[in-house]
């Protein structure tokens, strides 16, 4: 979810502003793909890199995110939605853990949607953290070294828990990864839009998983042939 900073800029507005436009993005996003029948949703809201922007733009962020769960507990719970969270969670401040943990646990049963925020998450982060898991495992005698495989790995990652990632949309119009769901993304299809985050609109939505569901997925094997030549002879 990017452009949040150049929206604002844009209008001649504090950050904080483009943010808060985007957690109505976030809010409209959420809304179309519950509707659209999507199982799991992942917004990446914060990074664990973006602990590194000017303080008050971090504070303008946690009070955003505590205002999205409690103005969105309603609507959460009402569409039987399951909202979980990925990242490194120890470092969010009390008054967001206050809001969030409750919410996770209410909504644990739902299973209409998964909606999981990426909060202060980081790709190499989740990674390194499923190795030390897999390396603890070994060292207590529990698995040997050849149970680190590919899928061992994968179990251990929190943000693959619904799944790989069919569809990346990444807006604000850069073409890059930042750390997002490194693991998870290797057979992902990516869309990238120049539309800044707060202009996302569920046009742009519907667009990208239109270009999603027009590609062939092929996954490292060979595709179907672009004409069935054998059966339009037989035929
Ligand atoms: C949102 O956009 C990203 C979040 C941390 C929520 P940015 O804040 O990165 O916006 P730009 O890239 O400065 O426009
Ligand atoms: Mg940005």
């Amino acid at each position: 979810m990017d452009g949040n900073g150049r929206w604002a800029q844009l209008r001649g507005q504090p950050r904080a502003e483009g943010h808060r436009a985007g957690s109505q993005s976030v809010r409209r996003v959420v809304r179309a793909c519950r509707r659209l029948g999507v199982r799991a949703l992942t917004v990446y809201a914060f990074s664990e890199q973006n602990w590194e922007r000017p303080e008050d733009e971090v504070s303008a962020l946690m009070d955003l995110l505590k205002e999205f769960l409690i103005a969105e507990r309603g609507e959460i719970l009402g569409n039987g939605i399951r909202l979980q969270a990925v990242g490194n969670l120890g470092r969010l401040p009390g008054f967001v853990r206050a809001v969030l943990d409750p919410l996770r646990n209410e909504s644990a049963d739902n299973h209409e949607m998964t909606l999981t925020l990426a909060l202060s998450y980081g790709g190499r982060e989740e990674i390194a953290m499923a190795a030390r898991e897999l390396a603890a495992d070994v060292k207590a005698g529990r698995i040997g070294e050849a149970d680190i495989t590919a899928d061992a790995l994968r179990l251990r990652m929190p943000s693959l828990a619904v799944g790989d990632p069919d569809l990346v949309i990444r807006t604000g119009g850069e073409q890059r990864i930042s750390n997002f769901m490194l693991y998870g993304l290797a057979y992902a299809e990516l869309v990238f839009s120049d539309k800044l985050w707060p202009d996302f609109t569920y046009e742009d939505l519907y667009s990208a998983i239109a270009s999603y569901q027009s590609r062939e997925r092929r996954f490292g094997r060979v595709g179907k042939p672009a004409v069935n030549v054998t059966s339009t002879v037989r035929a």
